[in-house]
């Protein structure tokens, strides 16, 4: 076998309509190419302090402790409950789908003792339920919440979720790893204690800064902790100390992410978050317009369908993977396969950040047509096409 890697790297172009990576937009793959800093550099500093005022944005929150954590997504969730949690703390996790089932797995591994809320896979966490399950369990010391979830497409309701968190006492751990910059996250307005996500999804950078806030009550809960931190990287206080105090050196910061994760936000601040949100609003009724009108049904509970991820249940008789083999071998197009309960069930099609595009609803849906069809499947061609169009035609922009 000959070996490859004197070939230059020449990745193709695809179009990613997965759980995430998103699209990165040029400019922002320019910004990656920028010239490499120091990290102590004073002129890096500004970078930094840019990306944390527009992250307050995005959060909709006033916490100074809002940062980029230098890892994807689960770092975030390892550094929400590394920081918050002490051994022998007691957490209830909310679960609805994986990313509920990993968070709880965490909380575990920093030593809490977890307690889980568990509901259907494709159905939002109840806030009357989760208020008769705190009623069962006093003294914990935080919630966790998947706000989107991305196995399952499903949106829960924070506010009322947060509310009943603390009627009970405990904090309000928040995983918004898909919604943020997809759908609204208002961290002070719904009293968020602690909220993460992660770059590759609908803020259209590439994976590997997972942002974090937390609010003073949970800073002042991790200041006051007797127990060291029991990871180094995640510290949130040295992490501080870096990001906002005296910019004493923690870990060398992954410079051109954070150029990149800068970029990113100053188009997101460009377009209008506002904006933003309604444009993932109007492609993902459309493709959910368009996948009904082809006969696929949505397996989100309707009223809580996730905007930037729709799971589409695959039909009878037709193979998963070879659909999802042709979409990314004959038309460059990715999109996901179902997660645990889901697997062999669901297709999860990402319409996050820079995917979230007209163009590529339509793309997808004729290529399925075609790719259905070859499959025996019964396509009426152009039907996906004229729902979708009919509802973008038609699409009210709040
Ligand atoms: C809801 C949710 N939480 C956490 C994660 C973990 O993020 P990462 O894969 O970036 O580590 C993901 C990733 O898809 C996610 O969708």
């Amino acid at each position: 076998m000959t070996s490859s890697y004197m070939n230059e790297l020449q990745p193709p172009q695809k179009v990613l309509l997965g759980p995430g990576p998103s699209t990165v937009h040029p400019r922002v793959l320019q910004a990656l190419s920028l010239p490499v800093m120091g990290h102590l550099d004073p002129t890096f500093f500004q970078v930094m302090d840019d990306v944390c005022e527009m992250l307050r944005m995005v959060f909709h929150t006033t916490n100074f402790m809002t940062v980029p954590i230098s890892s994807t997504g689960t770092g975030a969730m390892e550094t929400a409950c590394a920081n918050i949690i002490e051994p022998g703390d007691s957490m209830l996790v909310c679960r609805n789908g994986y990313f509920g089932i990993r968070l709880a797995d965490i909380a575990e591994r920093c030593g809490a003792t977890v307690h889980v809320m568990d509901t259907p896979w494709g159905k939002a966490v109840d806030p009357q339920m989760l208020k008769d399950e705190l009623k069962k369990r006093p003294g914990l010391k935080a919630v966790g919440v998947v706000h989107a979830e991305t196995s399952t497409g499903v949106l829960s309701d924070m506010k009322e979720l947060v509310d009943v968190i603390h009627e009970s006492g405990a904090l309000a751990i928040v995983d918004a790893v898909t919604s943020l910059g997809g759908h609204e996250v208002r961290m002070d307005d719904w009293g968020i204690d602690v909220c993460y996500s992660a770059t590759q999804k609908c803020l259209g950078a590439p994976p590997g800064l997972a942002p974090i806030s937390l609010s003073p009550a949970a800073m002042d809960v991790v200041a006051k902790r007797p127990s060291k931190v029991q990871s180094f990287y995640f510290n949130l206080k040295d992490l501080e100390a870096y990001w906002n105090q005296t910019r004493a050196y923690h870990h060398t910061s992954p410079i051109n992410m954070t150029y990149a994760l800068r970029e990113a936000l100053r188009m997101m601040m460009e377009e209008g978050q506002e904006n933003r949100i309604n444009r993932h609003a109007r492609v993902a009724a459309a493709l959910r317009a368009g996948a009904e009108a082809l006969g696929l049904s949505l397996l989100a509970e309707e009223g809580h369908r996730l905007n930037p991820l729709t799971t589409l249940s695959i039909p009878e008789g037709i193979e998963d993977a070879k659909v999802r083999r042709a979409l990314l071998n004959d038309y460059d197009i990715e999109i996901g396969g179902g997660l645990g309960e889901f697997a062999g069930k669901a297709w999860r099609v990402g319409l996050m950040g820079e995917s979230a595009r007209e163009r590529n609803v339509f793309a997808l849906l004729s290529a399925l047509e075609t790719i259905l069809s070859k499959e025996g499947y019964e396509v009426a061609f152009g039907a996906s096409l004229s729902a979708a169009q009919r509802t973008i035609a038609t699409f009210d922009d709040e």
